[in-house]
């Protein structure tokens, strides 16, 4: 054996599963051999490493669905998006863009890994700008997958940022990024000069996906524009293409300003297509509504009433120090929490799933299946040990893994680290954050 946590809570956050303590086996071939029940009289194995995991909560790895790896770190380069907008973020990176070099893209991207590693992340869908000549960004990512290949899991989308239609050679560089090893294929209609525009650039994305086997992931209707509504058209593709679970509508903020009627017809739709949806509250919180006065709207998929029509919802990180959100850490938990506040998801089995909206949920967005994604025999020895007992709890007080395990090697170590506290007129104490909470 290489290893054994013992005495692990197991995440099941949406479905059914043990309750008591687990003790996880880890083989040799880095597989999860064996999942028993924790027995606190039985001596722990004498070989292979030992994790005492005293009830912490395991959940498997963390899985960011939605980051822009190409462009993070390069807020305020060449100069900061004053506005706030989408419209300016786009045209500030365009002015970055045009400074790329392999070794900037292969730095940054790294340096974000590294944070998610360390954090649990092991599982990423990044979106890398190919609207640019030299794909630079693309051949950098390519290198980049190739080195955390092993123990990360790193698809590309070949995302147009300045469009397919719309941009001079758009669909050509597109094709050409997916010959040289992009994962996914990417759109964005909404910025398209038409609206039918749009509506071709998604036929193009559907087409070349098919004919590559590839799925799709398109930035879709990230505008507060109440007649963006290419989220039906990508429903409707995925629906007829047989694509389904195998197409994401990124972002779809339009969606926060649909009405009533329209919203009853289009969640019957994407409940049928079998569409992911990917809601990313840090960055479309913070560029939805800068056009409006007040009443001002939040701009955000309607991820609660998705989530109640059976739609398969995650939330995403998107940006991290960039023209479109000068913060971040690439912490799936920050992520949970923004997202759970700005989606309302405040009730206690609501806090769970948006706990899943960073695991299972975002898992089934990169298609992960059983055999790559979970804590059951069989499955690669990835996960996340969370000095917390329950989801909530580990949201609430944003804590960082102990241990972060891939394939059965001890990848990222956080010790505990209290805080001592000399409350006048007491001794010194630490101070101890947690309580229980109802799960
Ligand atoms: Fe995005």
């Amino acid at each position: 054996m290489r290893m054994i946590v013992r005495g692990a809570r197991l995440s099941h956050t949406e479905g059914d599963g043990p309750r008591g303590l687990s003790d996880v086996e880890v083989g040799e071939d880095g597989r999860i051999a064996r999942v028993v029940p924790y027995d606190d009289r039985k001596e722990p194995p004498a070989t292979g490493t030992l994790v005492e995991a005293r009830g912490a909560l395991l959940t498997a790895p963390f899985v960011e669905p939605h980051i822009h790896l190409d462009t993070a770190l390069t807020a305020g380069e060449p100069r900061p998006n004053v506005s706030g907008t989408l419209w300016e973020g786009i045209a500030r990176w365009s002015e970055r863009k045009r400074t790329l070099t392999r070794e900037d893209v292969i730095a940054r991207a790294t340096e974000v890994l590294r944070w998610q590693a360390a954090q649990g992340v092991l599982h990423v869908r990044t979106h890398c700008d190919v609207t640019d000549p030299s794909l630079t960004a693309l051949d950098a990512l390519l290198e980049v997958r190739d080195r955390v290949r092993g123990f990360m899991t790193l698809q590309i989308v070949a995302f147009p940022q300045e469009g397919i239609v719309s941009f001079p050679d758009g669909e050509a560089l597109l094709r050409e990024a997916v010959a040289r090893g992009a994962d996914v294929v990417g759109a964005i209609p909404h910025f398209e000069d038409t609206r039918e525009d749009g509506v071709a650039s998604l036929g193009i994305a559907f087409a070349v996906a098919e004919e590559y086997g590839l799925r799709v992931d398109a930035h879709c209707d990230e505008i507060d524009d109440e007649q963006s509504r290419f989220v039906e058209v990508l429903a409707t593709l995925a629906l007829r293409s047989g694509l389904r679970e195998r197409a994401t509508a990124s972002h779809t903020t339009a969606m926060g300003s649909y009405g009533g009627a329209y919203s009853f017809k289009l969640r019957r739709l994407l409940s049928r297509s079998g569409i992911n949806l990917v809601s990313n509250p840090f960055a479309n919180l913070n560029l939805q509504g800068r056009f409006d006065g007040y009443p001002r709207r939040r701009g955000l998929t309607q991820v609660k009433e998705m989530l109640a029509a059976g739609v398969n919802v995650a939330f995403g990180h998107d940006d991290v120090m960039d023209p479109w959100n000068a913060l971040g850490t690439a912490s799936p938990l920050q992520t949970a929490l923004v997202g759970l506040y700005a989606a309302q998801l405040t009730g206690d089995a609501e806090i769970a799933t948006a706990f899943s909206m960073v695991t299972d949920r975002a898992a089934r967005v990169l298609g992960l299946g059983p055999d790559e994604y979970g804590i059951t025999e069989g499955a690669p020895a990835s996960f996340a040990l969370l000095p917390a007992p329950t989801p909530q709890e580990a949201i609430r007080r944003q804590v960082r893994p102990s241990h972060v395990v891939s394939h059965g090697t001890l990848l990222a170590e956080t010790p505990p680290t209290p805080t001592r506290l000399t409350w006048p007129g007491e001794g010194p104490t630490e101070v101890d954050f947690s309580r229980s909470h109802p799960s």
